[in-house]
């Protein structure tokens, strides 16, 4: 197959995307496919046609490329491409949307509301502690936890240097105190949950991507009902969502609460496929290697 690998791009995931989009060219190559890198611009649909690929492996994270755009952009030129369609990924990319499609449905997720950033100076929208996030990032991008003893002044003043500040809007959501655990769905099926021990107690993008700042758990160390639970959450996420070929979903869980305290936060529709992403990682456990996951993941495009 002649297969183009759309990666990189401007959204803030960049470095990400390029990491993924590299693992999964080589990987592509050694197993005898015709691979071609495109680092996206603008003339995205131009670069496509001239390449004239078989399918299009998107590795592209958050926005542009995980949103819908891209999905659109290659359903109106025919063209077969990797992982979750157009109004999936616009649903999913963002964490407001996300609540309104799966919490009808019965999968838990935790409260909140949009605010503007400069309402944030005003007043707490939230009691303490509360986590600001872009409704529309990955990695962690511009998100913070805000305690009472975070430096960020109380309300939050207008000269903390919050990762925020680049949003106009944000999602404020309650704090869920204890463990950061995820699974991935290949296919139809959940894989494992995997639990992640940030050494600075906080799964941020540094903590995402660099080597040996966090400890990955795989299979977690946690009672059989909360992995069931991850497990099925993820699978009625993947499928209430409409997703194709592989999705990520993660979760918090308060284990002073029990099956009570697991809320799901977001589901990932370009789950990471770098060195240190979750998804390759619980396909290894599942004996899939790389190569055969991403050979899945081709697979499915052109079902
Ligand atoms: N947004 C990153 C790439 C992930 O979900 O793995
Ligand atoms: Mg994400």
């Amino acid at each position: 197959l002649h297969i183009a690998v759309l990666m990189g791009g401007w959204a803030n995931e960049r470095d990400v995307s390029l990491m993924s989009g590299e693992g999964i060219a080589k990987a592509l190559e050694e197993r005898g496919h015709r691979v071609t890198r495109i680092d996206m611009t603008r003339q995205v649909a131009a670069q496509i046609a001239e390449v004239a690929p078989d399918v299009v492996f998107n590795a592209l994270h958050g926005v542009p490329g995980e949103d819908g755009t891209v999905q659109g952009m290659l359903d109106l030129m025919g063209i077969p491409y990797t992982h979750s369609g157009l109004a999936t990924s616009v649903i999913a990319i963002d964490k407001e949307l996300t609540k309104l499609a799966l919490v009808p449905h019965g999968i838990p997720m935790p409260g909140g509301r949009i605010v503007k950033s400069a309402d944030l100076y005003e007043s707490d929208p939230l009691a303490r502690p509360y986590v600001l996030k872009p409704v529309n990032e990955g990695s962690s991008v511009g998100v913070a936890i805000v305690t009472d003893d975070s430096n960020f002044g109380n309300p939050i003043s207008r000269d903390a240097a919050g990762p925020w500040q680049q949003f106009s809007e944000l999602l404020a959501e309650p704090y869920i105190r204890g463990r950061e655990l995820t699974t991935a769905v290949l296919g139809d099926q959940a894989l494992m949950v995997t639990e992640l021990v940030p050494k600075s107690g906080f799964y941020d993008f540094d903590a995402k991507y660099t080597d040996g700042m966090t400890e990955h758990v795989c299979p977690a160390n946690i009672p059989e009902n909360i992995a069931d639970l991850c497990r099925h959450y993820a699978l009625q996420a993947h499928r209430r969502l409409g997703c194709r070929g592989t999705s990520r979903s993660d979760f918090r869980w308060d284990d002073e609460r029990g099956e009570d305290g697991l809320f799901l936060l977001e589901t990932n529709t370009q789950p990471g496929m770098t060195p240190l992403s979750l998804v390759p990682e619980q396909a290894r456990h599942c004996d899939i290697s790389y190569g055969e996951l991403v050979e899945i993941i081709i697979a499915d495009a052109l079902k």
